[in-house]
């Protein structure tokens, strides 16, 4: 049976990611299942891994992209019980998902629940589930607690603040100017980055305290100005070096970014007992397996009774993959697109 995916055969502009027929179904080895893709998530990270400057993904070539799927079980490798075929499952896959069908390791995959929007659903696996990671298990926050999102705008931005409205935290977010309405529409205080210092903002906003936690993917030289916003006792987390994946940064700059957070954390006693962490996503699920099905359980129950909200910007076929891409990097979208491969 013919069937179709996007492939990569070279690292490039948006224009690399092209639309393939196959003509035979992948059969499932040992231990993996056969998806039928019901939807793809798609965002800034897959633009990253396409240019080539993904620290944890650079091939083999050809591939096929995309981080995140929710699809129906369709066929059963040797050994795998207690998931039958037609059966709505959602995986993490970095790379993978911008397809009809696909093969993963049926240990991998979380449930979804019956009844949930697969659109919705696959906004939970990457941008929710690093953002209600952080907030919970890199961070630790409690309730009444303020936070501060840098990048409040974006995918792992706007999740943050939902799931800050739904957790009972106070949020304040950068942006742009033209998306400060979208912030202030999760009921956070929204700071335009680029109209002057926002750590003094933040201050002035908290009454010269400042953060309980911070969450930064801008990275290198900006983890500073992140870490200067925080409350004595607080923590900066950092998540990502996006001036570096957009080129406006070395990695020597990044790296730099990165050995700060160590350093302070070193000398938190002397910095108000404010400390700073790396969180990753695929290191997490690595090292810690049984959180992510854990919390990814969480988060579909929540999207179920109507607690978070993820926001669909567009949904599209997989031949829209390169427009998508372009979109990604105009930004201002306010959700995610997700593509639909049927
Ligand atoms: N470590 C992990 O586990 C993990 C997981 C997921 C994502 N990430 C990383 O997190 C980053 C964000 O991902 P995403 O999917 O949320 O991307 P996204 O949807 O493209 O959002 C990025 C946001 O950054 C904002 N931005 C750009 N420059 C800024 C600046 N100087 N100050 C404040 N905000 C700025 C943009 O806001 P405006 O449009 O308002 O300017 C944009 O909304 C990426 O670097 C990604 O690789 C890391």
């Amino acid at each position: 049976m013919a069937w179709q995916h996007i492939s990569i055969a070279a690292f490039g502009g948006p224009e690399v990611l092209q639309l393939v027929t196959e003509d035979a179904l992948p059969e499932p080895g040992p231990g993996e299942v056969r998806i039928k893709i019901l939807a793809a998530g798609t965002g800034f990270t897959d633009t990253f891994i396409r240019m080539g400057r993904y620290p944890d993904f650079k091939g083999p070539l050809p591939f096929t992209p995309g981080y995140e799927l929710v699809g129906v079980v369709d066929a059963l490798g040797e050994g795998v019980s207690g998931l039958a075929p037609g059966t709505i499952v959602a995986d993490l896959t970095v790379v993978g998902s911008y397809t009809q069908y696909a093969l993963r390791p049926a240990a991998s995959l979380i449930r979804v629940p019956e009844g949930i929007d697969p659109a919705e659903a696959v906004c939970l696996p990457l941008a929710y589930m690093t953002a209600y990671q952080m907030l919970t298990r890199a961070a630790g926050v409690s309730p009444g607690a303020t936070i501060l999102v840098i990048g409040a705008s974006g995918s792992v931005g706007t999740a943050m603040l939902d799931l800050a409205r739904a957790m009972g935290l106070s949020a304040i977010g950068t942006c742009s100017a033209r998306n400060m309405a979208l912030v202030e529409s999760y009921g956070a205080r929204a700071i335009d980055y680029n109209a002057g210092d926002f750590a003094a903002e933040v201050r002035r906003a908290t009454g010269e305290r400042g953060v309980d936690a911070a969450f930064d993917a801008i990275g290198g030289a900006h983890f500073k100005r992140s870490f200067a916003a925080l409350a004595p006792g607080g923590v900066l987390v950092g998540y990502g070096s996006q001036t570096m994946a957009t080129g406006g940064e070395s990695l020597i700059a990044a790296g730099l970014g990165l050995a700060r957070l160590k350093l302070w954390t070193l000398l938190s006693p002397l910095l108000g007992r404010r400390r700073a962490l790396f969180y990753s996503i695929t290191d997490r699920r690595k090292s810690h397996p049984a959180d992510f099905t854990a919390d990814m359980a969480i988060l579909l129950d929540w999207l179920r009774q109507g607690r978070i909200h993820p926001v669909v910007a567009d949904r599209l076929p997989l031949a829209a993959a390169a427009d998508v891409h372009q979109r990604i990097a105009a930004g201002g979208l306010g959700g995610k697109i997700v593509l639909l491969p049927w």
